[in-house]
């Protein structure tokens, strides 16, 4: 439903006749007297709909668009423009208006455009497939052709708008922070600030400073104050990326921090309160990591309000042609060379792989071919698929009398042998993280701990 309705116009006869229509029809209405004050409006409070003078001195109804689909994606903008500014008004609904309506016009005109405005915000809110449409047009980035992820993106603005906490769980390079992106991007969040924190690439001892900040010498090499990623967040959106990374006795102080909405920084008392919504992201499987006591149940319930479930590559082969397509447009405008069609040969090897790296991995591929090949179509040879990631030969028979730290130990090494010494590729398929097979080497010798 539209209800709150601000409206922007330099003329005062204009302005009260439309505040006196929109109120006639049970609408509450805020004014502003030109561009600027809109804006201003649309940053203090929230709105259903704008209806905007295209001219005005100053900033113009364009630039009231441009902010209002920055501040709140999903309000709808209706310009008023004189007959002469027919065109401009054309372009601005290419640039996301709702409508237009041409001055002078009837309270009959402005009632329908409003009826309209009702209708297409509760399709919007209630027809998947506009609101896809909707958050696809809002991330442009962001490619969906498969039935479960036009399902997940269709989803988006739903669990944008709202301010619940959400837990993106997929296999590595599914997407995840793609999609955490997106959310901040739909949320009423979006002007704000979207902090990320990558939890498995912080070293232990530096995380906890890293999530809440610390005073100046509150600890040795403290050398002055730092804040931490929690209260840069606030008013946006903190990204906890690889959260189940975060070591236990952390995990009881985030919990903390995010039930109270406040924390000391190190070395201080002095409570700070924040307020950001969070986002989590996993490639683990939660159950197991919680049972595995790897992870707090009772954190993951907090950061679970809303879980997100991005399915591997493999699940969805109708996203692959078109992911493959987006690559090509992104590398060859990064790298100014001209777009070039797969042949259907490259197509049926495209289709046939198993993706292990899921889209990561096809962005590699593509962004590889790309760069190296000068040829005026992308052909199957062109395309520098990895073997299969699986281990190519079995480990052979056990000797009764071998530990079980001895046999883990050979396992890892004997898979990071076969998988070329490449770390990111053995912790997967072993299913551990990358910084728990660092631990493991680096106990066993191999390699510095740094070494990532
Ligand atoms: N639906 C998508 N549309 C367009 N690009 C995508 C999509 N999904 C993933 N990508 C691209 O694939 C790459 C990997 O995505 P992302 O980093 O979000 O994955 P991830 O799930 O966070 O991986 P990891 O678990 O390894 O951190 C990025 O380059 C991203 O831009
Ligand atoms: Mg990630």
């Amino acid at each position: 439903m539209i209800e709150k309705i601000l409206v922007a116009d330099d003329e005062p006869l204009m302005r009260n006749f439309i505040a006196e229509t929109l109120k006639r029809l049970g609408k509450e209405v805020t004014l502003a007297c030109d561009g600027n004050e809109a804006i201003r409006k649309l940053e203090e409070e929230s709105f259903d709909l704008v209806l905007s003078d295209l001219k005005m001195p100053g900033k113009g109804g364009l630039d009231v668009l441009k902010a209002a689909q920055t501040i709140a994606p999903q309000m709808l903008v209706i310009l008023a423009t004189a007959y002469g500014s027919i065109e401009t008004a054309v372009e601005a609904m290419k640039l996301g208006a709702h409508n237009f309506l041409i001055k002078p016009f009837s309270p009959d005109a402005l009632e329908t455009a409003l009826q309209k405005a009702e209708e297409h915000s509760r399709l919007l809110k209630e027809n998947s497939f506009l609101r896809e449409e909707h958050a696809l047009s809002k991330c442009p980035e962001l490619v969906a052709n498969s039935a479960p992820m036009k399902k997940i993106v269709a989803d988006l603005a739903k669990i944008a708008k709202s301010q619940a906490n959400v837990f993106i769980t997929g296999e590595s390079g599914t997407g995840k922070e793609v999609i955490a992106a997106a959310i901040h991007r739909l949320s009423t969040r979006t002007g704000q600030p979207f902090i990320k924190v990558n939890c498995a690439a912080i070293p232990e001892a530096l995380i906890e400073s890293e999530f809440f900040g610390h005073e100046r010498g509150a600890f040795t090499g403290a050398l002055a104050r730092k804040i931490g990623r929690f209260e840069l967040a606030d008013k946006g959106t903190l990204l906890l990326d690889e959260v189940t990374e975060i070591p236990l006795n952390l995990q009881a102080k985030l919990l903390r921090a995010i039930q109270e909405q406040e924390f000391e920084r190190l070395g201080s008392t002095r409570s700070i309160k924040v307020n950001a919504r969070l986002l989590a992201t996993s490639n683990r499987n939660m159950l197991e990591a919680i049972e595995s006591k790897v992870f707090r149940e009772d954190l993951y319930y907090r950061l679970n309000v809303v879980p997100v479930h991005l399915p591997s590559l493999r699940q969805r082969p109708e996203d692959i042609l078109p992911l493959a397509e987006h690559f090509v447009r992104k590398f060859c405008a990064e790298n100014h060379k001209p777009i070039k069609p797969f042949t259907d040969r490259a197509i049926q090897k495209l289709l046939a792989y198993h993706w292990p790296g899921n889209v990561r991995e096809l962005a590699n591929i593509i962004e590889r071919t790309v760069v190296l090949d000068f040829h005026s179509t992308i052909d199957a040879d062109h395309l520098y698929l990895d073997a299969p990631a699986l281990p190519t030969k079995p480990i052979g028979s056990l000797p009764i009398g071998l530990t079980l730290h001895q046999l883990e130990k050979r396992l890892i090494l004997e898979t990071l042998e076969a998988q070329g010494q490449n770390r990111t590729k053995t912790a997967s398929l072993l299913d551990i993280s990358i910084r728990t097979l660092r631990n493991k080497l680096h106990e066993y010798g191999v390699g510095s701990a740094e070494e990532m």
